[in-house]
């Protein structure tokens, strides 16, 4: 999947039409992905839903609370075998049960957002999961 996304994206240069064509692709393919995409950091320091695929989620996350904030505060991927046992998290949906949030960073290393997946069963996520959607991400802003 890395390979098809980066044919995929690699002709237009255009972070959003990128991230959307990431969230279509994850989300279909990947059966348990119950909700599939970004969150971005903007002007005024508001981490605001952006491109996704799934039911309808939170606008905006308050500052730093919750599972998106906190991997942009340490600028590393979260993985949460259990949304109920992480402290603050944000439940968009019920149904999510666990999540991965992967940091989106630019050519220049600035953090820029998230890559956040949910599933509906716990302890959905691993290494290899993230691993491979760090890989993703990295097609965003440094083609
Ligand atoms: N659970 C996230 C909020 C976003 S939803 O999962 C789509 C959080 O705690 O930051």
């Amino acid at each position: 999947m890395y390979t098809q996304i980066k044919e995929l994206t690699e002709p237009v240069n255009n972070p959003l039409s990128r991230m959307s064509t990431i969230t279509a692709v994850l989300h279909f393919k990947m059966k348990n992905f119950f909700w599939t995409g970004f969150y971005l950091l903007t002007n005024d320091n508001k981490l605001q839903v952006a491109p996704y695929q799934g039911p309808l989620a939170c606008l905006d996350l308050p500052k730093d609370k919750g599972v998106c904030w906190n991997a942009i505060n340490k600028q590393k991927t979260i993985i949460v075998p259990d949304v109920n046992k992480f402290p603050g998290h944000i439940a968009c949906s019920p149904l999510s049960k666990s999540e991965i949030v992967v940091p989106l960073k630019n050519k220049n290393n600035k953090i820029k957002g998230v890559l956040d997946i949910d599933s509906k069963k716990l302890d959905s996520f691993d290494e290899t999961d993230a691993q491979y959607l760090k890989k993703i991400v990295q097609l965003i802003y440094n083609i």
